[in-house]
C-alpha cells in the first residue's frame, strides 16, 4: 500500500515538472505600473495598469486580466475578469484599499491552456487625520417614502467647542461630490442632513462623508456607503377597514401608503388583538403578505377585535428595510352579535309565547325549549 502511494506521488511529481516546464515556454509577465488614484468621490477609486512588456509576442493568444480588490479586513476579494486597463470601483475609505491584478493568457500559443502570471499588488489609504474619538457617532440614515434621505449623527466624543460638521455625498451620475444644503441643527451644530431628489441614486452605491472642522483640532472624517433601497421606510398603510363578514371572520382591507414607495415593493404584516372579558389583549401576527386584503378566518367570541397593519420593502426590491408605523382599527365584535340578538328577540318572544300557549294546552308536558331561548322560557 505504502509502496503504491510513493509510486503515485513520484508520478505526480514527474507530471508536475513536465507541466510546469511546458508552461514555462509560454510564461507571461504580470501587468505593469499598477496605480490607485482618488478622484475625490468619497469612496470610488480609479485603478489603472499597463500591459505586460512582452504582450505583442502573443499574437495568437488573447490577453486578459484578473483584477481583485477589497478593503483590509474583508475576508473575500471581489473579482473582475477584464480586457480593460482601467476601473473605477467603490471602497470604504476609512480602511485601506487593496488591489491585485494578474495577466491571463490563452489561445494557440498556450495550446488553449490558460496561463497565469504572478500577481502585482497596490494599496491606498486616504490620510486619516484626527483622533478616532473625534469621528461623529451613531450615524444612520432612513430613506422616507423613497422621497428623501434623512441622516443623523451625534458629535464625536472629542468634539471641541465651535465644531462645524459637513455632509458630502456622491453617486454615479454626479460630476463631483456635493455638500448637503439642508442641515438639521441642535444649538447651532449640524447633527443631521435632509437630501431630496435621490431617485437617480437608487440601486447604486451612495458614498457619504461626514467631516468636520474646529479652530485648532483635526477631526476624523466618517465614510459610509449606502444603498437607498435597503434604508427605505414607508408611511403607514392607508384606509384600513375591518368588517365582520358573514362567515364568522374579519375582513381586513387597506391601501398602500402614499409617497413615492413603489406599491409592488411592499409587504405587510397583519396583527390581531382580541379583548376577551377582563384579559388584556395581546397582539399576535396573523399574516405577512404582499396583498392588501386579508380574511381572519376564526375570530373568538370577544368583545373587541383590533387589527393593525404595517409595511416594509419586500425581498423583490431590497435586501432589507424598515417597518412603517402601524395603522390600527378596532371593531366591537359583540355589538354585531347584539344586533343579531336584537333581531332575534321578537322571534324568540313570539316563539316562547306560542310555546307557553302550546304548553298550557299540552298540560305542562315537558318539552325542550329552543337553545337560544333557554333563559327566557317560563317555568311551568
Ligand atoms: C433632481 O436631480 C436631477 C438629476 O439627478 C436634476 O436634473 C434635477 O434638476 C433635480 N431636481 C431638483 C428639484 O432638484
Ligand atoms: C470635507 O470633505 C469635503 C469633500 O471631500 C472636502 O471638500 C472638504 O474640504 C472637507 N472638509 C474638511 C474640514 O476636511
Ligand atoms: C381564540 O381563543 C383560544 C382559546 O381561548 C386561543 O387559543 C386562540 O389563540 C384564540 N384565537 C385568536 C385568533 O386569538
Amino acid at each position: 500500500m505504502a509502496f503504491r502511494r510513493i509510486y503515485l506521488f513520484t508520478l505526480a511529481l514527474v507530471w508536475g515538472c513536465m507541466a510546469s516546464s511546458s508552461s514555462q515556454q509560454t510564461a507571461v509577465a504580470p501587468p505593469q505600473d499598477l496605480q490607485i488614484t482618488d478622484p475625490g468621490l468619497l469612496g470610488s477609486l480609479d485603478i489603472e495598469w499597463k500591459p505586460p512588456p512582452n504582450v505583442q509576442t502573443f499574437n495568437e493568444c488573447t490577453v486578459k486580466y484578473k483584477f481583485e480588490y477589497r478593503n483590509t479586513g474583508d475576508r473575500e476579494w471581489k473579482v473582475i475578469f477584464t480586457r480593460k486597463l482601467k476601473f473605477r470601483v467603490g471602497f470604504d475609505l476609512s480602511r485601506t484599499a487593496e488591489v491585485k491584478v494578474q495577466t491571463l493568457l490563452e489561445g494557440r500559443c498556450t495550446n488553449d491552456v490558460e496561463v497565469q502570471s504572478e500577481w502585482i499588488y497596490a494599496t491606498f489609504q486616504v490620510p486619516l487625520q484626527g483622533k478616532l474619538e473625534s469621528e461623529v457617532q451613531n450615524f444612520h440614515c432612513i430613506y422616507h417614502d423613497w422621497e428623501y434621505l434623512k441622516c443623523t449623527w451625534q458629535p464625536g466624543l472629542l468634539a471641541p467647542r465651535g465644531v462645524h460638521y459637513g455632509l458630502y455625498y456622491w453617486y454615479e451620475g454626479l460630476d463631483h461630490a456635493e455638500q448637503c444644503d439642508d442641515y438639521i441643527q441642535d444649538h447651532g451644530i449640524n447633527i443631521g442632513c435632509m437630501l431630496q431628489n435621490l431617485s437617480q441614486a437608487e440601486y447604486k452605491d451612495l458614498s457619504i462623508c461626514v467631516n468636520g472642522s474646529a479652530a485648532a483640532t483635526l477631526l476624523r472624517p466618517l465614510y459610509a456607503t449606502l444603498r437607498l433601497q435597503n434604508l427605505a421606510k414607508p408611511s403607514p398603510p392607508k384606509q384600513l377597514m375591518v368588517s365582520t363578514s358573514t362567515s364568522e371572520g374579519l375582513r381586513v382591507v387597506w391601501s398602500p401608503p402614499g409617497g413615492e414607495t413603489p406599491p409592488q415593493c411592499l409587504e405587510y404584516e397583519v396583527q390581531l388583538a382580541e379583548e376577551q372579558g377582563k384579559t388584556k389583549a395581546v397582539w399576535a401576527s396573523v399574516s405577512t403578505q404582499m396583498e392588501t386584503a386579508f380574511t381572519i378566518a376564526r375570530v373568538n367570541q370577544s368583545r373587541i377585535s383590533c387589527v393593525r397593519v404595517r409595511g416594509r420593502t419586500n425581498i423583490f426590491c431590497a435586501d432589507q428595510g424598515f417597518w412603517s408605523e402601524w395603522t390600527q382599527e378596532c371593531i366591537s365584535v359583540s355589538r354585531e352579535e347584539d344586533k343579531q340578538l336584537f333581531i332575534l328577540i321578537p322571534v324568540i318572544l313570539s316563539l316562547s309565547s306560542s310555546l307557553i300557549i302550546f304548553m298550557l294546552i299540552g298540560q305542562c308536558k315537558k318539552r325542550t325549549p329552543p337553545e337560544k331561548a333557554t333563559h327566557m322560557s317560563v317555568g311551568c
